[in-house]
């Protein structure tokens, strides 16, 4: 009898030994690039969500280009993933869209955005579904939105300038938020009696956590953030189909019509995946880039020196003073183009962009094997100093010099190629009308907060507390002398 227990463990030491082994040296028709696989199943998951509080390249990152080079594997949530920090093969990933690489999110990814998500389609439904993004965020709607835009901007900011404190991040998230559920899905905060945006909040906190579905766990409460903001969302689309409107004008319309031709491909659970999606991205990235170019601007009298001049100067160049911003005005600010590409490249508010190997593809001596997923890392190219000279430092004016096709190849703050982020317009519009009413009529103070932490994705734990006053505009015209 001894003897066959002893066989079984032995067989069970071995396939385990085997697998260990398999484990820590996957199968590859080449080289494959160096790396470690860490601790079975649990890879080197734990040092990929280290939080890290610096501007810098995540110490994850750092470590393993220095002992490995620029391309590099690994293991997180349980799969194996290639990691590239190396402008050309990024460049290449991103033109090859479909090619040699798909879009591909990690199951807890798909988990949180649903399984019909934009990133997670491909081919002719995303095709359709990305006309319908731009449609609706594109120059055209933009254009159309400028005033609105500003109108929101200036009263926020009007509000808050009465306040003893007001905390930045939540502040503009809440502003563009309202912002956009309106154009989206005509939601009113005020006459709603559910309250959309707080299962946002819940949904953020646990957003790129470690993915753990136990209750307590951030990533937990993320997941009933989503489930509730869906529901809502659902009620809502049903609440539209009861009562139609005449005027056909948001999201909501379109997609009922959509929904009711029949022979549309697109679904109500493809419709609500968007919708979330959207207002997911719309809010919280761009309500990020804002808080942060308002604390580097805090750092650096000299770029707020001159982001305030470019945008008296709008002013002061204006026929009709009465009008609003035009489009031609917000076309010609050329500094703040500058700051804005300078905050999105210190920022690195998406730490990374996934995709899937669709064959092997070889790459400076290489093979990434087919199958495998691929992690580009956009905080290792702008943080490069070969890249950017002091990529530390704070430098809107580096893009004066930047060529443009170093530019296009060593800045991805909005990915590249056929996935190009297709909401890019609306934050810089966000971004810049809101800029130009803060700076042309306000000044602000650090009350606290402030600091940054990246797990991996960017959070401000402590808030940016600011105190916005109304500038002295006496000493303004003094300096102008
Ligand atoms: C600072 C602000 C923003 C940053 C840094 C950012 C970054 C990115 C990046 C890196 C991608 C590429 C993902 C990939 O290749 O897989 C992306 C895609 C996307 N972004 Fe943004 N984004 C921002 C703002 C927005 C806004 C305001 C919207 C919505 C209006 C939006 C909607 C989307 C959508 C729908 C996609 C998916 C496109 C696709 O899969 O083709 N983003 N974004
Ligand atoms: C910002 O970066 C984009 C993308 O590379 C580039 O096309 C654009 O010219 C840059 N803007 C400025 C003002 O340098």
């Amino acid at each position: 009898m001894w003897h066959v227990s002893l066989c079984i463990a032995a067989t069970i030491m071995v396939s385990f030994t085997h697998w260990v082994y398999r484990w820590r040296n996957p199968r590859c028709n080449g080289n494959l690039p160096p790396g470690s696989m860490g601790w079975p199943l649990l890879g080197e998951t734990l040092h990929f969500f280290a939080p890290n509080p610096t501007w810098d390249t995540p110490p994850f990152l750092k470590h393993r280009i220095k002992r490995y080079g620029s391309v590099f594997r690994t293991s997180l949530v349980g799969r194996p993933v290639i990691v590239s920090t190396d402008s050309d093969l990024n460049y290449m990933i991103f033109q090859q869209e479909g090619q040699l690489f798909q879009s591909w999110y990690p199951d807890s990814f798909t988990e949180v955005f649903g399984r019909q998500n934009v990133g997670s389609l491909h081919g002719y439904m995303y095709k359709y579904l990305k006309n319908m993004v731009l449609y609706l965020f594109g120059p055209e709607s933009l254009k159309k939105m400028l005033h609105e835009v500003e109108s929101v901007a200036a009263t926020a900011l009007e509000k808050w300038a009465g306040q003893e404190s007001v905390e930045l991040k939540e502040a503009t998230a809440n502003m563009i938020f309202d912002l956009t559920a309106k154009k989206l899905i005509s939601y009113d905060p005020e006459k709603s009696s559910e309250n959309l945006r707080e299962s946002f909040v819940d949904f953020i906190k646990g957003l790129i956590s470690f993915p753990l579905d136990i209750p307590g766990t951030a990533y937990h409460k993320c997941l009933q953030g989503r489930k509730k903001a869906m529901k809502m969302l659902k009620n809502m689309l049903e609440d539209r189909r009861a009562n139609p409107r005449k005027v056909k004008t948001d999201f909501f319309d379109y997609v009922l019509e959509e929904l009711d031709r029949g022979d549309s491909i697109l679904t109500e659970a493809i419709a609500l995946d968007l919708m979330f999606v959207l207002l997911f991205a719309s809010f919280e990235t761009t309500s990020l880039a804002i808080t942060v170019a308002v604390k580097l601007l805090r750092d650096n009298p000299r770029a707020l020196q001159e982001l305030t001049e470019e945008h008296e100067n709008i002013l002061r160049n204006r026929e009709n003073k009465e009008s609003g911003l035009t489009w031609k005005e917000y076309k010609s600010m050329a500094f703040t183009f500058q700051l804005i590409n300078e905050t999105v490249r210190l920022a690195n508010i998406v730490p990374g962009v996934f995709r899937k190997a669709l064959k092997d593809v070889k790459f400076k001596g290489y093979t990434i094997p087919a199958g495998w997923a691929v992690m580009v890392c956009p905080p290792a190219v702008h943080l490069n100093p070969v890249n950017y000279k002091d990529p530390l430092e704070f430098n809107p004016w580096r893009w004066e010099r930047m060529d443009q096709k170093g530019a296009s190849k060593n800045f991805m703050a909005f990915g590249g190629g056929m996935r190009f982020c297709v909401g890019t317009d609306f934050t810089k519009v966000q971004m810049a009308v809101f800029l130009h009413c803060l700076v042309t009529k306000y000044r602000w103070q650090t009350v606290r907060g402030g600091e940054i932490v990246r797990t991996p994705g960017l959070q401000f734990p402590n808030g940016f507390h600011v105190k916005i006053t109304e500038r002295q505009t006496e000493s303004k015209s003094n300096t102008r002398i």
